[in-house]
């Protein structure tokens, strides 16, 4: 897809969209996401001009925008491959050998953390829990989910990229990308001064950084058993550890009984 001549072009074919979107709700702020994901869908990702004419059209500040555009991993501000792989990287995922997978893509694209390949065909990015644990180890390709990932599947996934005959689309690329599209603090784009992304992190098991292990490092205090969880989901509420012996004081009383 070519770049519009001027963004005033597609902002102007946009506005009734973003009108009808803004209408439905409450607030006018409530339609910052959708108003975003709308311009990526046609820019490949939020340009600034995007960001703009939402913070105008919105009534917010171009920082309250760029703030909530670089929170999500589903918004890019940079332009991105055509294809955004996302390895999820949780514990489900990382139990299920989404080590093993994140391995695989990395070695066969040539790709590390939030990078694109050379030919911006493909960008990379691990990401937290999709919430599809259920099928792990999954992915989101342009955020639809592709789950039980094989070695196989991979293989077939990009040489279908490749040849155009992937079922998901491509998305929009306005602009060629470069090798990241992490914002550093210091660039001009980053006038909300937000996090440069995890490009760079000094201690790889840093939550986040490149070469996050912490599904794995999860895993080993689990095997080793020393952590403990409570079997209710609603006892994960009792954090404090005060409190944690309140509770199991009580609960030794009454057993006592
Ligand atoms: S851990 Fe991967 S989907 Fe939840």
């Amino acid at each position: 897809m070519q770049r519009e001549a001027d963004f005033p072009a597609l902002l102007e074919r946009l506005r009734p969209e973003c009108q009808r979107i803004i209408v439905q709700y409450e607030q006018k702020r409530s339609a910052l996401l959708p108003i975003m994901h709308l311009f990526q869908g046609y820019e490949g990702y939020c340009s600034a001009d995007a960001m703009n004419a939402a913070a105008e059209m919105l009534d917010l500040t171009p920082a309250e925008v760029e703030s909530t555009v670089s929170f999500y991993t589903l918004l890019y501000r940079r332009p991105v491959g055509k294809y955004m792989l996302q390895i999820c990287r949780g514990l489900a995922c990382s139990i299920n050998g989404a080590e093993d997978m994140m391995a695989y893509f990395r070695e066969k694209l040539d790709v590390g953390q939030l990078e694109t390949t050379d030919d911006g065909v493909f960008s990379y990015e691990e990401v937290e829990c999709l919430a599809a644990c259920d099928r792990a180890s999954c992915m989101q390709v342009n955020l639809d989910f592709v789950y039980s990932l094989t070695p196989q599947m991979v293989d077939d996934m990009l040489a279908a990229m490749r040849a155009g005959t992937y079922s998901t689309a491509p998305m929009a690329q306005i602009e060629a990308p470069g090798r990241t599209w992490a914002i550093s603090q210091e660039s001009d784009i980053s006038r909300g001064k937000k996090s440069p992304g995890a490009v760079g992190v000094p201690l790889p098991n840093n939550a986040g950084g490149v070469g996050d292990r912490s599904g794995i490092i999860m895993l080993d205090h689990i095997l080793a058993r020393d952590v403990e969880f409570f079997t209710k989901t609603s006892e994960r509420a009792v954090v404090d550890a005060r409190q944690v012996v309140e509770v199991r004081e009580e609960e030794g009383s009454h057993a006592g009984h």
